[in-house]
């Protein structure tokens, strides 16, 4: 039996050019920058141009993280895209990028776990590489949030952008670096707090339009409760606790469930990766994003473990420990 695991050897990232202030959605809905900073976090998000797409933005973040890795496109054996913002439902994103980067033996993929996509797409490339079956997998998480939003809704529209990151795994040696545990949860009896209406086979003749709904309140209880729980079970299930960890990597949904998890969990602010006040929510892009980022900036030494935690519609949730090589 062999012991293998799979080890992030390259990080990418893609964020459209076009900013949008907390000043430009002043002139849009009735809110503040006050407000949006202290309730939410975030001073400005990104937004894609007209004729910039999700697989757009997913084949730059892959090209990075294909760059860093040292590897040929053609030694990937699968590609995973978690998108619930898809170019189309098909093609799949994962097949545009697959054409684009020239991978040409890999098999591709979308999943779709809202903002927790981007931890069951690794789950997913995890096991392929745990089981032996693959080397080497692309797991991209790429959202145009800002394609489901009602610009006149504020309970919705600020707290959204657009962007992609992408990590590549690689089969390694279990025992050292790469991942070291995960968990994935979901509870579909809260449904309906959470969804995107009209974007499948049902109709909701009730909602005009296709734009996000939530019951913002219930949505962040859960959040912090769930958020706090998984990270906890992810570090038991690794032989870890929370003194391990070098730096907690947060879903960025509202910088005040961000410090109600961190204090939960016991961890201070400086292990705490945030960017929010950059990008806003970009669902499940949020945390390839911020891991890339903790990466350029050298947050993460050789060594180091890492939690990476996030929380969706569905609902859904995940954690994983990982050790960066
Ligand atoms: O990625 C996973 C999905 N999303 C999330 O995790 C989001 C989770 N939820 C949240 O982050 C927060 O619940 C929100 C940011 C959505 C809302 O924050 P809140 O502190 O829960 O505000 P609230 O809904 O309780 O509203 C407080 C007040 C209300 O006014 P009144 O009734 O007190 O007069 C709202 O009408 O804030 C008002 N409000 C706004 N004011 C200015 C709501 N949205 C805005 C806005 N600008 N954009």
């Amino acid at each position: 039996m062999q012991n293998l695991t799979a080890v992030i050897t390259g990080v990418g990232k893609a964020l459209p050019d076009r900013r949008v202030t907390n000043a430009d959605l002043e002139q849009m809905v009735e809110t503040s920058d006050e407000w949006i900073s202290k309730r939410v976090g975030i001073k400005e998000r990104r937004m894609v141009a007209d004729g910039e797409w999700t697989s757009h933005l997913a084949a730059r973040a892959a090209k990075d993280a294909l760059a860093m890795s040292g590897l040929a496109a053609d030694a990937l054996d699968l590609i995973i895209v978690s998108t619930t913002t898809p170019d189309t439902l098909y093609p799949s994103v994962s097949c545009l990028v697959q054409r684009e980067i020239g991978a040409a033996r890999a098999g591709a993929m979308d999943v779709a776990a809202a903002c927790t996509g981007f931890i069951y797409a690794m789950g997913t490339a995890w096991a392929m590489i745990r089981s032996g079956l693959m080397k080497h997998v692309m797991v991209i998480a790429a959202e145009v949030v800002t394609s489901s939003l009602d610009w006149t809704d504020r309970d919705t529209c600020v707290l959204f952008g657009d962007g992609a990151g992408a990590v590549v795994l690689s089969a390694a040696e279990g025992g050292g670096a790469g991942i070291l545990s995960m968990r994935l949860q979901a509870d579909g009896n809260y449904a309906d707090i959470l969804k995107l209406p009209n974007s499948g086979s049902r109709a909701f003749p009730e909602y005009a339009g296709r734009f996000i709904k939530m019951q913002g309140n219930d949505v962040f209880k859960h959040a912090v409760r769930d958020m706090t729980e998984c990270a906890t079970d992810a570090l038991a299930a690794a032989g870890l606790t929370i003194g391990d960890v070098s730096l907690v990597i947060p879903h960025q949904a509202n910088i005040r469930i961000i410090d109600a998890i961190a204090t939960r969990l016991g961890v201070p602010p400086e292990k705490v990766f945030i960017n929010i006040e950059k990008y806003g929510n970009t669902s499940s892009a949020t945390i390839p994003i911020a891991l890339c980022e903790a990466v350029e900036q050298g947050r993460l030494k050789p060594g180091d473990v890492f939690i990476i935690d996030a929380f969706g519609a569905g609902l859904t949730w995940g954690a994983m420990a990982i050790r960066w090589k």
